[in-house]
Order: C-alpha cells, then structure tokens, then sequence
C-alpha cells in the first residue's frame, strides 16, 4: 500500500512513524512533513492546504491511502476532493468536518441528541448575546464559532471581559468569518481528557484516552497553546467512565449518521469529566497534537490495517491491541511560542536524545538546512517515551529532552508528573 500523510507536524510525524511498522505499507509520502517524516517517508513539497496539489498527486503517484492529519484541509473539503477521483481517504468530509468547524453546530447537534456538554447559547448579534450574559455566571466562556488556530476561546473572568470577547468576535471580527457567530457555554470544571475514536461512520473504535498539557508554563500557568504535553494512559480514569466516553462518541457519529453526515476517520472529543460524568467541550474531526505521540507509541496493532478498514467500512470485525506501558510526550517550544519566535536554530543532540530505551523523537516544526536539523517552528520537537509506569515514561523523557540543545528551548518539566505521584 502506498500511502500519503497530509501536514507537517508531530502529529503527521507519529502518524508516519506507526504507518512504517505496518506490514501493509510499502511507500510512504508526506506533504509537506518536516525533517522527521523525511527519514521514513518521501517528502512532497505541497502545503497541506494545496487540495488540488494534493489531489493531483495522489492520483497521479496511484496512491492507495491518504491520511490527513490538520483540520483546516478537511473543513474545506480535501476529502471529498480525494473521494471524486477515487482516491480513498482517512478523514471525514466537508459537512461531517462541521463538528470542528462550526462549534454552533456541534453544540445543536448534542442538543438535539442527548449528548452531554455544558449549557450553551449560539448569537449572531451583539444585544442578545449580552442579554445572555447577564443570566450567566462568572467565569464565562466565549467562543468563536470557526476555526480560529487554537485562538476562539476566551474565558473571562469579568461580565466587561466576556463583554469584550463578545465584540471582538461579532463587531470587531478578530476572527473573520470564523467568529461571525459567536456561543456562549456554561464553565465546567474538573479534569480533562482526550478521547479518539475510529470510525467508518458506524463502528466506533476508542483508542487509548490520553491527557494534553495546553499552557505553556508548569503548573498549568502562562498562555494556551496547541499542547506543550501529553500521557496515556489516564490512571485516574475507571472502567464505567471509559464506557461513558466511548459512549459519547458513538452517541455523536450515530447522530450524524441520523442527520444523513457519515462521518469517516478519527473524531476527537475534548472532554470534562465533570461529577455529573464526562462532558463534551469540544469536537475536533483529526487526531490531536500532541496527544497522538502518546497513543501511537502505545498500539500494538497494524495502524495501515486499521485505517483502511475505517475507509472501507469494515471495522465491526476489529480489535485493536495495546501495551500497558505507559508514555509521556514532552514538547520542546521555540522561546516566544505560542507568541512571535525565531526559527532556523540549530537543533543539537537528536541522535543522543533517540538512543534514550523506549524514546522516539517526533519532529514538529523542523527542517534540514546546510545538512543540519534546525527549527522551523513554534513547537518544535515531541520526546515520547514509552515505561513500565508513568514514572518510569516520565524519567526517560526528561533523560532523553536533557540530551537535546536547541537556542531558546522551552519546556514544561510537570507532564503527567501529578499523574504519577510526583507533584
Ligand atoms: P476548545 O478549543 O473548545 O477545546 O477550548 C479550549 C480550552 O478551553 C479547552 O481545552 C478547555 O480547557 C477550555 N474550555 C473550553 N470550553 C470550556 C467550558 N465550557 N468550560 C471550561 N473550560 C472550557
Ligand atoms: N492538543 C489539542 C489539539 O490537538 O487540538
């Protein structure tokens, strides 16, 4: 099977990295991948977001299986680009792709469906989403409707700040047309989780739940960011509410499916699990970043395999299996990020970093220049390690991030260290 993974992440690189050790896979492309991909696949120099680009290529180089990683191609399409001209496609459609493009429309959706979230309002206008406000309570969150690179959400802590939020969205556009619509949720607290699930559009297979580390700074502290961490599995999570999330993930493809949207490929649920149980506070139609550096390692089972029986529809017949080791995945950021950072920075100590028992080095935003590694990006590396326990993960991650040097290299030293009894 010959095989193309669309972006350029950690994300596409793990993805990558697992479709190597498939036995079903003989030829891997990347468009555009970074310096990590180039060891394991053949790069193409098309943007992720080139669908016509990407299209052509496909067709032309006979490809068996794309599989995209970012959200902005498939909310604009890409798959049901693929699909017209017969290329087969791991990634939902445009219209099944709403559950991340549109927040409005995944909120309607678990309304009408049963599915729990927080209490939530979806305002086109500026008077009545103040009006709502005012029957809310502190803190209020405000979110863009669209895509907004991880930046649509603000939770303010004041009535004038959700005020601000409000306008800057539906007066001020900051987002464009993402924020043309603007919702309103309910603030929820407790901890939260990443849930994945596969599917062909009926079968729903759950993949390893896993926790993200979004601020920049230990402690949960400092700006939000794409993920600066990530561990799998969650100790904290029992039995019935591993069954409640799988539950709301077959509850949200079966209510596309009622609604006529088959939904084909990974959906991602953001969820609180709250005392009431777990909630949804989002949807996001693509594996996360950098979660999957943390599951992947995990899965014992032929990725390839899997992801073709998604696209096929046969995955009611499958099982997938997964090593009870544990892994911690550290992200290493360039100095700025999620702010304004320097790139081309020499990257030091990869190899050495590698050679750590149970660590792959994942490439987020590299690139090979003059024959060296440098960065050529905000978040920069994932050091995934896989141990016998959290701890264990977590002591070859650190072992292995100290080994690597990059100008301006920041990292959060807690991942998973609650987790594991160590904070
Ligand atoms: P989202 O892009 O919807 O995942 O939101 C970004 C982050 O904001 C989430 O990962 C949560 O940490 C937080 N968040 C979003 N919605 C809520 C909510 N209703 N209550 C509490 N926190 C939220
Ligand atoms: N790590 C969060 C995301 O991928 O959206």
């Amino acid at each position: 099977m010959r095989v193309l993974v669309v972006g350029g992440g950690g994300r596409e690189h793990a993805l990558a990295w697992s479709l190597a050790h498939s036995a079903a896979v003989d030829r891997i492309f990347a468009a555009p991948g970074n310096a990590g991909t180039a060891e394991i696949a053949t790069p193409v120099p098309l943007k992720a977001g080139d669908i016509p680009g990407i299209a052509e290529f496909a067709e032309r180089e006979s490809i068996d299986l794309v599989v995209v990683g970012p959200e902005v191609p498939l909310v604009a399409g890409i798959a049901d680009e693929l699909e017209s001209r017969g290329v087969p496609v791991f990634g939902p459609s445009r219209q099944a792709a709403r559950i991340e493009g549109s927040k409005a429309w995944a909120r309607r959706l678990c309304r009408d469906h049963g599915i729990p979230g927080p209490a939530a309002g979806e305002f086109t206008a500026v008077a009545p989403a103040l009006e709502h406000l005012e029957g809310m309570r502190p803190p209020y969150v405000v979110k863009a409707d669209g895509l907004a690179a991880g930046k649509g959400v603000v939770i303010a802590e004041t009535r004038d700040e959700a005020e601000r939020a409000v306008r800057d969205c539906l007066e001020r556009r900051i987002f464009g047309d993402s924020g043309a619509t603007v919702v309103l949720e309910e603030f929820l607290g407790g901890a939260e989780v990443s849930a994945f699930g596969l599917t062909d559009g009926r079968t729903v297979l759950p993949l390893s739940l896993a926790q993200d580390f979004k601020r920049l700074g230990d402690g949960d502290r400092g700006p939000n960011t794409g993920g600066m961490g990530a561990f799998s599995p969650l100790p904290f999570v029992d039995e019935a509410t591993e069954r409640a999330v799988t539950g709301i993930l077959e509850s949200a493809v079966g209510a596309m499916a009622e609604e006529g949207v088959h939904y084909r490929g990974l959906l991602y649920a953001g969820l609180m699990l709250t005392e009431e149980g777990p909630k949804v506070l989002e949807f996001n139609c693509r594996f996360g970043d950098p979660e999957t550096q943390v599951v992947l390692p995990r899965l014992e089972s032929n990725l390839g395999e899997v992801l073709l029986a998604c696209v096929e529809g046969n995955l009611a017949s499958y099982r997938l299996s997964w090593t009870p080791r544990a892994c911690v995945g550290v992200v290493l950021a360039s100095g700025g990020y999620p702010g304004a950072y320097a790139q081309g920075k020499p990257i030091e100590g990869l190899a050495e970093s590698a050679s750590v028992p149970g660590v792959h080095v994942f490439h987020s935003g590299s690139a090979r220049r003059d024959g060296r590694v440098v960065t050529a990006g905000g978040r920069v590396l994932t050091v995934s390690a896989l141990g016998d326990d959290l701890r264990a993960a977590r002591r070859a991650a650190y072992e292995s991030v100290s080994r690597i040097r990059f100008e301006g290299m920041t990292f959060r030293r807690d991942v998973a260290a609650r987790a594991a009894g160590e904070a």
